[in-house]
């Protein structure tokens, strides 16, 4: 039987520099871990995610419920785990996902202020008992990465929220990277370009 590949996702506030660094992350592993890494992303990676990623992120769809928002990602979760995420796994593939549930409690929980325990049973709902193996989190102020994220084009419907919103997404974020220091791998994302990816590099090799 074919051993079940690394689940390793990526998590940040908005212009921590995640996304950007995708490709260079993908390359670190490839190479330290010599495994074939499928690259994807939340909300979306697939063809029913991307498109209720759409909805998601619409400016015209600013009255959206935090609910509904909520279950939204939870459906385009279930769709990307049956079609990509688990398929990729069960192939002895490493899945880097572009952020994933830990979103859902940062920014649905902290964010808006869901009950955390909901965001759990939504959790165990769709996932059943498959988590990340490693989580790396992108770790900015949050007015450094909005500031950063300004210079990116046009603000998706998240990007309107004030920025004590964002803050409260960095603190949860935080605080599980303290519980769950196990799986969690904090990069300072404040510094350069090249400084980040030297510690990319250093986390990467200290996987297995
Ligand atoms: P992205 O532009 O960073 O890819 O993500 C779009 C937005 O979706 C971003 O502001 C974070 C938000 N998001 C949540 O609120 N909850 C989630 O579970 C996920 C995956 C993303």
């Amino acid at each position: 039987m074919t051993k079940r590949g690394l689940f390793i996702t990526i998590e940040g506030v908005e212009g921590a520099g995640k996304s950007c660094n995708m490709p260079f992350i993908r390359e670190c592993l490839e190479q330290t871990l010599s495994v074939s890494v499928v690259p994807t992303r939340e909300p979306g990676g697939t063809e029913v995610s991307e498109a209720i990623r759409g909805v998601l992120i619409s400016n015209d769809l600013p009255a959206m419920s935090h609910d509904a928002e909520l279950l939204l990602m939870f459906a385009a979760r279930a769709e990307h785990l049956d079609k990509l995420i688990i398929p990729a796994l069960e192939q002895g593939s490493c899945v880097l996902c572009d952020r994933f549930t830990d979103a859902s409690y940062a920014y649905q929980g902290g964010g808006r202020g869901l009950s955390l325990d909901r965001i759990a049973t939504m959790e165990r709902f769709v996932q059943g008992d498959l988590r990340p193996d490693y989580t790396i989190l992108f770790d900015v102020e949050a007015e450094i990465g909005l500031a950063r994220a300004k210079g990116r084009g046009e603000a998706d419907r998240f990007e309107h929220e004030a920025i004590d919103f964002f803050n409260r997404v960095r603190q949860q974020y935080l605080k599980m990277a303290v519980e769950q220091s196990q799986r969690y791998r904090i990069i300072d994302a404040s510094v350069g370009f090249d400084e980040v990816q030297q510690q990319l590099r250093d986390v990467i090799g200290g996987l297995q």
